[in-house]
């Protein structure tokens, strides 16, 4: 294990220069999107290099910079050197940030600005294929992909001490961090991938700790107050095409590694935010597979699946991603090997989603759930108030007295809906629904007793005790039974869970 923030890189070392550079010029991602226009703003995330080219044919030294870096075009040296002074060219050549091409310069690393929420950062990583076709390497360090984006905008950002970081590739998690935690710490097996999240702290003046090592091994015996990975989870044979993906472990082996030692990583009421997949194996739930991988105390887990792939769906996507051709003689190859491994553990799927584990004193918990449907609020604030709601419920569970003396409220998000469905009499039968309006747009089918129940619900009306006996007079004519209170329970909790309702 070397702590690699010990030597400062000629990369990192470009940092003062190009961050003035790229200030200057103002190659951050409101100007952006204010020059691009959302057309070709657009057009750059399909990879259509034509629009871009266009819209900052005017713009100047921008306009060189979004050519060199964003679309990887070779461009006269004398504009690249007034582009990016104060920046020295054969400098920045020599530490592999540039490169020349006759005489032409073009970009060797990609950079890219991106808002995080809290203004410009600049992300340093390997150039990908998507505005020129290449194929990518085995140590092919991967720039903020989907599944970057998707994780940042999962994880919570309420103010903490410590942030661990595991595979920091580029860095982009850990800076992420760096905006919340006063600690952060990046590790990576890869050599590379630490040469560029370095150059990438730099770049964005923060003071990072970075680790080489495999897996946990180089924080070995520390605990931080988060922990956040987008591990190399891509589910396959055991072998390593490309270290962005592959682990070497067998199948869901990665994801199964990361999710089950965070835990101990986490201190007291710790939280870790993973990006994580599970194969679909015949005549096995994948709530049960997920669930094996927890230790039986001092977890509360909330997994989230997002997506369910066929396998071929899978590996066609996969080789893609490299940069492959799934036509050529090679990929056909990787591809014969890559569904007959999948065949061979009768996997019939690829589940993909959110892991979240909140480090408790008690044993442990799991709620793993669908939601594969649409939503645009970010995750991250959804699972802090999870957690805090779930908190609750343990302590009413210890203490079912504490709901029942509660007053409820329906959340302002919420609202019911009846369905009228054809019946033999025309629109006859109802589905009444409830939504949530915000986050995750859960919605529950519920009875009309559950409907008369919440319309009961108030900031300062009735406990839950006497609506709940209130209900039973009003629906049966007799006091409540210990089934009826028991199942108004239930609903309650599993309402609260969802965040439809609140103890008010
Ligand atoms: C999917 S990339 C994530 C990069 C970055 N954190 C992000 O969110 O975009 C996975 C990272 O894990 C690293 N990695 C692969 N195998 C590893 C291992 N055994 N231990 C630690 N990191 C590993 C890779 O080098 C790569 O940087």
């Amino acid at each position: 294990m070397t702590n690699s923030t010990a030597v400062v890189s000629p990369l990192a070392a470009l940092a003062p220069d190009l961050r003035a550079a790229l200030t200057r010029a103002r190659y951050d991602a409101d100007t952006l999107l204010a020059v691009l226009g959302d057309d070709a703003h657009t057009a750059l995330g399909r990879s259509e290099p034509v629009p871009v080219r266009r819209a900052v044919r005017d713009a100047g030294e921008l306009g060189t910079l979004v050519r060199l870096l964003l679309l990887g075009d070779p461009e006269p040296e004398s504009a690249v050197a007034a582009a990016l002074a104060p920046l020295d060219l054969d400098r920045a050549v020599a530490a592999g940030l540039l490169e020349r091409d006759g005489d032409r310069i073009r970009a060797a690393l990609d950079l890219r600005p991106l808002d995080l929420g809290g203004g410009t950062r600049w992300v340093i990583s390997d150039l990908d294929d998507s505005l020129q076709r290449r194929t990518l390497t085995a140590e092919h360090v991967l720039g903020v992909g989907q599944a970057s984006l998707s994780l940042l905008r999962a994880t919570p950002t309420a103010p903490v001490d410590s942030v661990l970081d595991l595979g920091t590739g580029c860095g982009v998690q850990a800076v992420h961090a760096a905006g919340y935690a006063r600690a952060v710490t990046g590790t990576d097996v890869s050599a590379r991938a630490l040469w560029l999240a370095q150059a990438t702290a730099a770049l964005n003046e923060l003071d990072i700790e970075l680790l080489e090592g495999s897996w946990f091994e180089p924080v070995a015996g520390r605990r931080f107050d988060r922990v956040v990975a987008n591990p190399p989870f891509v589910v396959g044979p055991a072998r390593v095409e490309h270290t962005y993906r592959d682990s070497g472990l067998a199948l869901d082996g990665a994801s199964e590694l990361v999710v089950s030692q965070a835990p101990a990583l986490l201190k007291p009421g710790g939280l870790a935010t993973m990006l994580a997949s599970w194969v679909h194996v015949d005549g096995q739930d994948w709530q049960a597979r997920v669930s094996s991988w927890l230790p039986d105390h001092g977890v509360d887990a909330w997994i989230v699946q997002r997506d369910i792939a066929d396998p071929a769906l899978y590996v066609g996507t996969w080789l893609r991603d490299a940069g492959l051709d799934p036509r050529d003689p090679a990929a056909q190859e990787r591809a014969e090997a890559w569904l007959a491994a999948f065949d061979a553990a009768e996997v019939e799927g690829i589940g993909f989603g959110f892991v979240y584990l909140r480090a408790i004193d008690g044993p442990t918990e799991l709620l793993a759930e669908d939601l594969t449907h649409a939503f645009d609020d970010p995750l991250g604030a959804e699972a802090s108030a999870y957690f805090d709601r779930s908190a609750w419920l343990r302590t009413v569970a210890s203490d079912p007295g504490l709901a029942w003396s509660a007053p409820f409220a329906v959340e302002a998000a919420t609202a019911l809906e009846r369905v009228y469905l054809p019946g033999e009499q025309g629109w006859t039968q109802q589905v009444a629904r409830l939504h949530r309006g915000d986050g995750p747009r859960w919605q529950h089918e519920v009875d009309d007793i559950t409907a008369a129940l919440l319309a009961g619900m108030r900031q300062d009306g009735l406990p839950l005790n006497e609506l709940v006996e209130l209900l039973a007079v009003g629906h049966t004519d007799a006091e409540a039974t210990p089934e009826f209170r028991a199942a108004a329970l239930t609903v309650v909790t599993d309402l609260i869970r969802h965040g439809l309702i609140r103890p008010a």
